[in-house]
């Protein structure tokens, strides 16, 4: 982590549908109750639905944070669910389309912005889908990129095209991956090592496996529900699973979650 700001971990696919949004806002949840300070952003530019995931009436003003109109403070909303530690979600109202045409250098200044967030340690960026400039800016600003796929054929291609891109935009840094929506450990590791050799192949790079996130119709179900899925199913394995990606990511569990704690 640089002293200078927060740990930026983007995740990204090239598809949508893959479960970005589930993970980012998993990932949030677990690194804010292993005790880090934490900041989702939804950068889902054209189609941020991150409150609609947790059933929230408001979502923050990103663009107004952009724009230099809100200070981050007052563009965040909180994020409270029972039982669990709280963070901080940064997005654009729901269903605006707001940040659709977002130019370069918006882009630009927002991934600037996030490196440098005060007073958060981890700031998650959901990256949306496609392979355009904002996300291949964002991804390239950011300390972990982790890529997001599913044993769905046409994952791979995409899954491919962003790691390739990244590669491109960064002179060399290899994405993670992280198999999600996987029936068994067996199929996610199959699905992995297609991904890798084809990026070895073509690409000369190897993606580091992070880990799969199982299927659970329990996420769904919530989303559809509107409800938490911490509440309605604390022991979903996919929640398990995505607790499971925060050691590959610097989160340290022996970590005391404190105020006060080191910076
Ligand atoms: N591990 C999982 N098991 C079952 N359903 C999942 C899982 N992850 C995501 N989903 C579901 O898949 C759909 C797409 O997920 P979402 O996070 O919105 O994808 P993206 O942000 O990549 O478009 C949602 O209905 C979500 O609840
Ligand atoms: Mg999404």
């Amino acid at each position: 982590m640089s002293l200078a700001g927060p740990r930026l971990t983007a995740i990204g696919s090239g598809k949508g549908g893959t479960g970005k949004t589930f993970i980012a806002l998993a990932l949030a949840q677990a690194f804010a109750d292993l005790g880090e300070r934490v900041l989702l952003c939804d950068a889902d530019l054209g189609l941020s639905n991150t409150s609609v995931h947790l059933g929230l009436s408001t979502s923050g003003d990103l663009p107004g944070y952009i724009a230099g109109r809100t200070p981050l403070k007052a563009a965040t909303a909180a994020v409270e669910t029972e039982g669990h530690a709280k963070f901080d979600l940064l997005a654009a109202p729901a269903g605006t389309g707001l940040l659709a045409d977002a130019d370069n250098a918006t882009v630009e200044r927002l991934a600037q912005l996030l490196r440098h967030a005060p007073y958060y340690e981890r700031v998650i960026v959901d990256l949306g889908a496609g392979i355009g400039d904002a996300v291949t800016s964002l991804a390239a600003n950011a300390d972990d990129v982790v890529t997001v796929m599913t044993p769905d054929p046409t994952a791979l291609t995409d899954a491919y095209a962003f790691i390739k891109l990244v590669l491109k935009r960064t002179g060399g840094r290899v994405p993670g991956v992280v198999v999600n929506m996987a029936a068994t450990a067996a199929e996610a590791k199959r699905t992995a090592d297609a991904l890798t050799a084809s990026a070895r192949s073509f690409l000369k790079a190897t993606p580091a496996y992070l880990g799969f996130v199982p299927s659970d119709m329990r996420v769904v179900e919530a989303l559809r529900r509107q409800t938490s899925l911490w509440l309605a199913c604390p022991k979903s394995p996919a929640l398990s699973a995505v607790m499971g990606l925060t050691g590959l990511l610097g989160g340290q569990p022996t970590r005391v979650a404190a105020t006060g704690s080191m910076r």
